[in-house]
């Protein structure tokens, strides 16, 4: 735990805390344009108002230490001194605290989870209501921070939930403006018995170098693979057709290249489609590996046997998060997880 001292004095406030879920980025086949949430795992923000200009941090949790305490220099703080920047000059200073609930370099989001969670809280304690697509963007700015670029295909469903597929870029223009790169979000429909395994191995890739062996090529035939099974996928989605889904689920452009970052990813895939999966990739940038399966009992099973490949093909023990997509996305909770002494 990083703790920062208390200093000053702050008049008492409401501390408001905000859960941002995981999600799986890309989705194979929507290299940075699609995402899903997922249930159970995410950040909590706390936050609350002080005398003191700007934002500042009580305490991160969660992260061993790693995260820096400077809320200009970590995701969650950025997102939020974003929307306090849209907020009246008068308007009082935030003090925060990060709850890390998500592993960092997962693959599962967590950058973009503390930027939507910080971006949502801050909106929340200072009672301004943004709307969405002014967090969506205030979110991304932090996230590019976490993870070295802005990948709202994490941030959409973080904030909103479901599946989303993110149209448009993200350009300098600053939140709460309007111009060309102003990204727009489809919220896709989730097919009812559509369950997600992700397995998380006890392994890092931070996104920056994920990017990195990416390139900036793709072969026109791997685009177009690609481009069909995007458009495939969410036709899949509004027929609720899992057999249509199952063939779209393939990654022509990322999982090629980064594959061989991930101990044992090819026999984890295989594992994965040997016990029924209707696909498998890498979450986001990995070293996470998600399934989307029809229904639970499915994904729990398909879990296991990714568990077992990534412990006999990879030697990595890892952690099984079975469960339906998301509905909901960042949401005020009650009260923020308990941490240590
Ligand atoms: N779309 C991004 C990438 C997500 O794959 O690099 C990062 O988690």
């Amino acid at each position: 735990m990083t703790t920062l001292m208390e200093s000053g004095s702050h008049p008492p406030s409401r501390a408001v805390h905000v859960f941002a879920p995981a999600t799986v980025g890309n989705v194979a086949c929507g290299f940075d344009v699609l995402g899903l949430a997922l249930e159970g795992p995410g950040d909590v923000v706390t936050a609350r108002l002080t005398s003191e200009p700007g934002v500042r941090f009580d305490a991160i949790h969660g992260d061993g230490g790693r995260i820096p305490l400077a809320a200009d220099r970590n995701a969650a703080g950025i997102a939020a001194a974003a929307v306090r920047a849209l907020a009246p000059s008068d308007a009082p200073g935030l003090a925060l605290t990060l709850h890390k609930g998500l592993p960092l370099a997962s693959g599962l989001g967590g950058s973009a989870a503390s930027a939507v969670a910080g971006a949502v809280a801050a909106d929340r304690v200072l009672g301004l209501e943004l709307p969405a697509g002014t967090l969506l963007r205030c979110a991304g700015l932090g996230e590019r921070e976490g993870a070295g670029a802005s990948h709202l295909d994490n941030v959409a469903p973080a904030l909103l939930g479901g599946i989303c597929l993110v149209l448009g870029g993200f350009g300098d223009s600053g939140p709460g403006t309007t111009g060309d790169d102003e990204p727009a979000v489809v919220e896709l429909p989730i097919p009812p018995t559509l369950a997600a395994a992700v397995v998380h191995p006890h392994v890092e890739i931070r996104t920056r170098d994920a990017r990195e062996v990416m390139g900036d090529k793709v072969p026109l035939s791997a685009a177009v693979a690609q481009w069909g099974n995007t458009a495939g996928f969410v036709a899949a989605l509004y027929r609720e057709d899992l057999e249509l889904l199952a063939r779209t689920l393939v990654d022509h452009v990322a999982e090629p290249r980064r594959a061989s970052l991930v101990p044992g990813f090819a026999q984890v895939k295989e594992a994965a489609l040997a016990t029924g999966a209707l696909g498998a990739s890498l979450s986001g940038s990995g070293p996470s590996v998600f399934a989307l399966c029809d229904g639970i009992g499915r994904a729990q099973a398909v879990g296991q046997a990714m568990m077992e490949a990534f412990r006999t093909a990879g030697g990595v023990e890892g952690d099984l998060h079975v469960s339906p997509v998301a509905r909901r996305g960042a949401r005020v909770v009650p009260s923020a997880p308990r941490t240590e002494p």
